[in-house]
């Protein structure tokens, strides 16, 4: 049997349909979710779950020993608004536990996914295709934690061989769990706003233009990305990653085509400044030359998608209550 799969975070956005994308792709390997949260007798039985705070080295050593784990999907993270509201932790969780993974990497020789952020730019960045390689001074601590875990990455790849690869998601839009405390987090919520209440009031302003992606699209860049021979590999910090670019308006006007009343009003917050020091196009160049990226999902399918999915199950939810 192929050594176990490990994935930290794993009730988080990403892991959430990472997991079940990666029992399709290796369906005789055993897959151990992780997280911190403690999950019914059922939930353990049925996902394979162990409780794991990344932090805890001994017992992330422990659960690699135990399992025989191959590879780490290292999704456990703080966001970057969550992130201004408590810096220690995120600091704690995004640092100190991604190092605690390339350490045990180093030592097991383990292949390492772990997701960076389009918060490693800032203010001094060209927001507009922003290239692979430019100037990263991000305003956020949750920004910092990336760079630093970017570096760190590079290092453990250089130094000690550790076969760690990383992309710079965008905003990822999903409808299987509630978003999780990012700026990017409007793009999530105005779905299921729309269809419960018919309005929603977004906490940027309607020209806030961002790259966004949807989760399909993650999940297959990171599929295809941990596919691709070590060779092909030519940046071991992280990989630009685009798919579109909208405003807010842009996205209000396309979810008007599906529900024509729907009205969106503007209540900007401390999220607004997070989301001016980001980049508002990506230039993905590099991951497209190295490992054959493309994105399969505009802003108009997007769109249909959530919904259609959201409405499905806004009518079982009244069905079964
Ligand atoms: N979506 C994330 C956030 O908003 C960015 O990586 O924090």
């Amino acid at each position: 049997m192929a050594p176990t799969i490990l994935v930290t975070g794993a009730r988080g956005q990403i892991g959430s349909d990472l997991i079940p994308a990666l029992r399709v792709q290796h369906p005789t390997t055993k897959i151990i979710a992780s997280g911190r949260r403690t999950e019914t007798k059922k939930e353990i039985e049925l996902l394979g779950y162990e409780v794991l705070d990344v932090t805890d080295n001994l017992h992330l050593q422990k659960i690699i020993e135990q399992y025989q784990v191959g590879t780490i999907y290292h999704l456990a993270g703080v966001l970057s608004a969550k992130g201004e509201q408590n810096q220690k932790l995120c600091w704690n969780v995004n640092v100190n536990g991604l190092k605690n993974v390339l350490e045990a990497a180093k030592s097991y020789r383990l292949k390492v996914f772990w997701p960076s952020s389009i918060a490693v730019f800032g203010a001094n960045t060209p927001k507009v295709n922003t290239p692979q390689t430019t100037i990263k001074e991000p305003s956020t601590i949750y920004g910092i934690t990336k760079v630093t875990g970017e570096l760190l990455g590079q290092y453990y790849a250089h130094q000690f061989g550790v076969d760690v690869r990383s992309l710079r998601f965008p905003g990822i839009i999903s409808y299987s769990t509630p978003p999780g405390g990012g700026t990017t987090d409007f793009a999530v919520e105005i779905f299921a706003e729309a269809i419960k209440k018919g309005s929603y009031t977004c906490f940027v302003h309607p020209e806030t233009r961002l790259p966004m992606m949807y989760m399909p699209d993650a999940i297959k860049a990171i599929l295809k990305l941990m596919q691709a021979e070590p060779a092909a590999i030519t940046v071991r910090s992280s990989y630009n990653l685009a798919a579109v670019s909208f405003s807010v308006a842009e996205l209000v006007a396309e979810i008007q085509k599906h529900i024509p009343n729907f009205t969106c009003h503007y209540r900007p917050d401390f999220r607004q400044a997070i989301a001016d020091s980001w980049p508002s196009v990506i230039d993905d160049t590099q991951a497209r030359k190295d490992w054959g990226w493309q994105p399969s999902y505009d802003l108009t399918a997007i769109v249909a998608d959530m919904l259609q999915h959201l409405s499905i199950r806004s009518s079982e939810l009244v069905v079964s209550s």
